[in-house]
């Protein structure tokens, strides 16, 4: 087995900061990266199970039914790498397909990914993993030395993508570019513009784990920035914004309330929302033209169940 996992501490993000900034802002709002403490990774899992969230199952669904005609379109590849990998287990499929040689998984929960690395580097003897605890939205230039020579394919599965805006999005998709190199390629997994009623529901599941999620993010502030919030008083409330063509994930304050953080004190209005994540759907046109825009060229675009995958390869000019 080869495996080793490298610990950024100086590519860390900065809760402190980023929270009293997104307080203090108008509208209040908190980077979503700060979800996945080691409790909103489980709950993370858990919503992509839930019956309303299909969007897991049917990416998993395409790139299954897919595959031979994904992997063909892809070639050979010395080397995959995921920022973003969580429980590393979309990588598999891809693995068993094009059987490179390296696989680069990041995430900023570091613990977590690094477990879960392990456990896929046992299974894969022959496969060389390298994790990376990073935050990659920071900090991704830093992963460049640990990336083996060769093709390499850059996965971002899950539509998290979604989580940024149309121009950070193509800010980071540029540079991903970077990272793979001029012979570099891009599978990318997007969710597509549907009825807002299914995506109203893929984010409000009835077991109310989403729910918990987004207030997780509350119980987390209150542990380690020595918060106060009352969780009794914020309520999940996430929607579709038909006109930006995102689902919005707010908490909303359920009474007029001051809430200290880190020794700073914060106050809400009744109503008031606390915005915590966006989750951008776009239509296949609408996608490549924000990749074009970062140096990539469209090469295949599959469809399947409401969601797409896109290959590209690097514009040659
Ligand atoms: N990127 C996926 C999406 O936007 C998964 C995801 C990220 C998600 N954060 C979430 C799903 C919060 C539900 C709730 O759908």
């Amino acid at each position: 087995m080869a495996f080793r996992f490298i610990d950024f501490p100086s590519a860390r993000d900065d809760l402190r900061a980023d929270v009293l900034a997104g307080l203090a802002a108008k509208p209040k709002s908190i980077p979503p990266k700060y979800f996945y403490d080691e409790a909103g990774c489980r709950l993370f899992e858990s919503i992509c199970q839930q019956p309303e969230y299909v969007l897991t199952r049917t990416e998993t669904e395409l790139m299954r039914d897919k595959m031979p005609e994904i992997a063909a379109a892809i070639g050979a590849v010395d080397c995959i790498v995921e920022p973003g990998a969580g429980d590393c287990a979309k990588v598999r499929l891809l693995i068993d397909a094009l059987q490179p040689r390296g696989l680069v998984v990041m995430d900023i929960a570091g613990e977590a990914l690094a477990t879960a690395a392990k456990s896929l580097a046992e299974s894969y003897p022959a496969l060389e993993v390298t994790a990376l605890g990073m935050d990659f939205i920071q900090n991704l230039a830093a992963a460049t030395p640990y990336v083996p020579g060769g093709r390499r394919l850059l996965y971002y599965p899950g539509s998290s993508i979604g989580n940024f805006s149309p121009g950070e999005a193509t800010t980071l998709l540029a540079q991903f570019k970077q990272l793979v190199g001029p012979q570099g390629l891009l599978l990318i997994g997007f969710d597509l513009k549907k009825n807002p009623v299914l995506l109203h529901q893929a984010y409000n599941d009835a077991a109310g784990v989403t729910q918990a999620f987004n207030l997780n993010l509350l119980t987390r502030l209150n542990r380690e920035l020595d918060a106060d919030f009352d969780l009794a008083q914020f309520s999940h409330y996430a929607f579709y914004n038909p006109t930006a063509g995102r689902i919005e994930m707010h908490l909303a304050s359920l009474t007029a309330q001051t809430v200290y953080v880190a020794g700073t004190a914060f106050s809400f209005s009744s109503g008031e929302t606390l915005h915590t994540e966006n989750s951008y759907k776009y239509r296949g046109d609408e996608f490549s033209e924000l990749a074009v825009a970062a140096g990539w060229r469209l090469d295949q675009h599959w469809e399947q169940g409401g969601f797409a995958v896109q290959l590209y390869q690097i514009q040659q000019d």
